[in-house]
C-alpha cells in the first residue's frame, strides 16, 4: 500500500524527467523506442540530423584499415628509428593517447547506446568504430618501440576517469568531445610538425582526421542537451567543467619531462590546445545561437593560470610574471581561426 502510494507521487516527476530526458535525445530506460521517428523537425534541427548522419558515411568513406596502414609504414620507411631518450620520451607521452583512445571508445560505445535521435546515434557509433582502430593501432605501434606503457600519472588519470566516470552524458560529452580530443588534437599536430618519427608522424594524419569528425559530433549534438538545462543542471555541469580544466593543467604539467624530451614546448601545446578547445566552443556557441559567458569567464581564468606555470618570459621577475598574467586574464575568447578545419565533416 504504501509502496503504491509512493509509485503515485513519483510518477508525475518520473514523467516530466523522461519527456525531458526524450527532448535532449537521451533514453535509456527505453529498450526499444517504437515512436523515435515520430518527432518533428525544425528546418534547422533536419539540417543539425543531416550534419550527424554525415558523420557516419564520412567515417565509413574514410576508414582505414589499421594492421594493414601500419605494416605499409613500417615498411616504407624501413622501420623506426629512435634514439633511446625519444624512444622514452614517445612511450611517455603516447601512454596518454593510447588510454584515452580507450577512454573515447567507451565514452563514445555509451553515447552510442543512450542517444536517441537516429543521425546522433549513428555520429557516436561511427567514432567508437574509429576508436577501437586508434586504441590497437596505438598498442601495435607502442609495442615496436618496447612495453606498452601499462599505468599514467595519477593527474593524467584523473582527468580520463573525470570524463569517463561523469555522472551525465551531457558531461562525458562536454568532457570527451571539446576537452580532451581538442587537446589530443593539438599534441598530434606538434609530434607530427616536429617530424619526430616518420611511421608516428603518418598515423598521426590519419587521427587528426577521423577525431575532428568526433568534435564535430560534439559541436553538433550539444545544443540539444545543454538546451532547457536548469539553473542547477547548468551549474552543477560548469562546476564539473572547471575542475575538469583545472585537472588537464596539472596532466600537462606531469607530462612536462616527456615533451620536453621531444624537443616540444609545453606553452605550443598549451597555445594550440587552448585554440582548438576554443574553436570548439564558439562552433558550439554557433550552433547554439547564444553565447556562454562562463566559458569566458573559464578561459580568462586558466589562461591566467598558465601563464603563472609557463611564462612568456620564464626569467621574468615576479612583478613582470604578475603583469603577464593580469594581461592573460585580459584576453578573453576572442575570435580564433579554424583550426578544426574540417569540424563541419
Ligand atoms: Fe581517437
Ligand atoms: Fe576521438
Amino acid at each position: 500500500m504504501i509502496r503504491r502510494t509512493a509509485r503515485k507521487i513519483a510518477s508525475p516527476f518520473r514523467a516530466r524527467q523522461r519527456a525531458k530526458a526524450k527532448a535532449r535525445g537521451i533514453r535509456p530506460e527505453v529498450a526499444l523506442p517504437f515512436d523515435m521517428f515520430e518527432q518533428a523537425l525544425s528546418e534547422a534541427e533536419g539540417k543539425t540530423a543531416r550534419k550527424l548522419e554525415n558523420i557516419y558515411h564520412k567515417g565509413q568513406a574514410k576508414a582505414w584499415d589499421g594492421k594493414q596502414t601500419l605494416q605499409t609504414l613500417l615498411d616504407r620507411h624501413g622501420g623506426i628509428d629512435l634514439t633511446p631518450a625519444q624512444q622514452e620520451g614517445l612511450r611517455g607521452l603516447f601512454a596518454v593517447i593510447l588510454w584515452g583512445e580507450l577512454a573515447a571508445w567507451k565514452v563514445s560505445a555509451d553515447l552510442a547506446l543512450q542517444l536517441e535521435p537516429l543521425e546522433a546515434k549513428m555520429a557516436a557509433t561511427s567514432q567508437a568504430h574509429d576508436e577501437a582502430r586508434h586504441f590497437y593501432v596505438m598498442n601495435d605501434y607502442l609495442s615496436q618501440i618496447g612495453e606498452v606503457p601499462k599505468e599514467l600519472g595519477p593527474r593524467t588519470t584523473r582527468v580520463l576517469v573525470g570524463t569517463l566516470k561523469a555522472s551525465t552524458l551531457t558531461k562525458k560529452l562536454v568532457g570527451m568531445q571539446m576537452m580532451i580530443e581538442p587537446m589530443a588534437l593539438a599534441l598530434f599536430q606538434l609530434v607530427r610538425e616536429a617530424r619526430i618519427e616518420p611511421v608516428l608522424c603518418d598515423l598521426l594524419e590519419l587521427y587528426e582526421r577521423d577525431e575532428a569528425r568526433h568534435v564535430a559530433l560534439g559541436v553538433l549534438h550539444l545544443p540539444r542537451m545543454i538546451h532547457g538545462m536548469t539553473p542547477a543542471e547548468a551549474a552543477d555541469l560548469w562546476a564539473w567543467e572547471f575542475q575538469e580544466f583545472w585537472n588537464q593543467v596539472g596532466m600537462l604539467k606531469e607530462l612536462q619531462p616527456h615533451f620536453e624530451a621531444l624537443g616540444i614546448d609545453v606553452r605550443d601545446v598549451v597555445r594550440i590546445g587552448r585554440a582548438k578547445q576554443v574553436r570548439a566552443n564558439q562552433l558550439l556557441m554557433e550552433e547554439m545561437g547564444s553565447s556562454l559567458p562562463v566559458l569566458e569567464a573559464f578561459v580568462r581564468f586558466f589562461d591566467a593560470k598558465t601563464e603563472w606555470h609557463w611564462p612568456e618570459a620564464p626569467r621574468a621577475d615576479l612583478w613582470e610574471r604578475a603583469r603577464g598574467v593580469i594581461r592573460a586574464a585580459n584576453r578573453g575568447m576572442g575570435q580564433v581561426q579554424a583550426p578544426l578545419s574540417n569540424v563541419a565533416a
